[in-house]
């Protein structure tokens, strides 16, 4: 049997078609996916019910016939899982009780307490593995601590970060004790999710960009190098991709720093800088505007092709630069990925 074009590419691999998926390519864009998030009532509902869940995550795979389907979950299960309220609120996002001080650290549940909250998310990664097709490759995935710890120290999303630096620049060593409280969690929710048949796991840093100098080295590098590194201890074969979302000139030299086989790009970095800095170290994946899937047209084949003939001399897995977005139009997908497979 030949192996799955995404585990090739990972593996460092230069095929003459890249392998295509999209973040979020599960989502409100997709009157499927409406439909399903209906039937389940709110978003955690869909998160925790494996049988919707994996519908929402075949929904892409069956319409547009992806390289990989993404596990349907979000990455700030973790936090309920280790004892905070979550909640969502319709048209703002995210809301969560709050951990600012080294006593509420110290109240996080225990690490082997999360697989309590977390089960039904395994049980959806063993329903997908035994649902996609052959060609199919499962990813399974979680927040970087950094990321994750900026939600639990706001209760929400922030346009800046700015309580998570707060408090990181006020108490380093209770800051530094939450993020590896999010680091050994994270280890052992993606070894669970291995253990249930993912196939590749994503650690998505989407604030990654706000960190700087020691402060990334320490925050973001570390712990994903940390994570990397235990999770290859278990599966030496297991590819990573990371996504240090925003890191500007810190993505060259992040795939070697961390152990990662990939890096997934944001679409703020020039795609011929990063096929000469990153790609030289492996894999990358990403890089398309996602606005380009509302507008559509002839700058989205354009600039689908000149993505592709970027990173077309190295290991390449195509992507967008951050989430498909709800506006998008599903016939734009199919566009995007007529340009590419041509
Ligand atoms: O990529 C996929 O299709 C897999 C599933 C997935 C979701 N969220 C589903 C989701 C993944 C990998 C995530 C990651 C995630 N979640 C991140 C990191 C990646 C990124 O986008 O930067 C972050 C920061 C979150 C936290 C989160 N979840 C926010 C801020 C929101 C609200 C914003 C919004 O788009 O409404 C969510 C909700 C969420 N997660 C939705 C989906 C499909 C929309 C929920 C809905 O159906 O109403």
């Amino acid at each position: 049997m030949t192996q799955k074009t995404i585990l090739r590419a990972l593996a460092g691999e230069r095929l003459p078609v890249p392998p295509v998926w999209m973040m979020r390519q599960a989502g409100r864009y997709l009157p499927e996916y409406r439909a399903t998030r209906a039937q389940a009532g709110d978003f955690l509902s869909l998160c925790y019910t494996p049988d919707l869940a994996a519908e929402v995550t075949l929904q892409p795979i069956r319409r547009y016939d992806f390289d990989a389907a993404i596990l349907f979950a979000d990455i700030l299960l973790i936090p309920q899982a280790l004892g905070l309220d979550l909640w969502f609120v319709t048209g703002e996002g995210p809301r969560l009780s709050t951990v600012t001080s080294a006593a509420e650290v110290a109240a996080l549940k225990p690490v082997d307490a999360i697989h309590e909250t977390l089960s039904p998310v395994y049980e959806t990664v063993r329903i997908l593995s035994r649902e996609l097709p052959d060609r199919t490759t499962l990813i399974g995935f979680a927040g970087a601590p950094w990321t994750v710890a900026t939600y639990m120290i706001a209760g929400r999303g922030t346009p800046d970060q700015g309580p998570a630096h707060a408090f990181k620049d006020a108490d380093r060593e209770a800051f530094s004790a939450l993020i590896d409280r999010v680091t050994e969690a994270t280890i052992a929710y993606l070894l669970a999710q291995v253990a249930a048949g993912a196939e590749v796991v994503k650690l998505f840093d989407s604030w990654a960009g706000s960190l700087r100098g020691r402060d990334f080295d320490d925050f973001a590098l570390k712990p994903a190098q940390r994570i990397i590194a235990a999770l290859k201890a278990r599966h030496p074969h297991l590819p990573v991709i990371a996504f240090p979302r925003e890191a500007g000139p810190r993505y060259a030299g992040f795939a070697r720093a961390t152990g990662a086989d990939c890096v997934a790009l944001d679409n703020s970095v020039s795609a011929d800088w990063a096929a000469a800095e990153v790609q030289k170290d492996g894999c990358v994946q990403g890089n398309l505007d996602p606005r380009l899937l509302v507008q559509g047209g002839d700058a989205l084949e354009t600039e689908t092709r000149r993505v592709v003939r970027a990173f077309s001399g190295g290991p390449h897995i195509f992507n967008l630069g951050h989430g498909i977005t709800p506006d998008a139009d599903p016939d734009n997908v199919s566009r995007m990925i007529a340009a590419i497979r041509g």
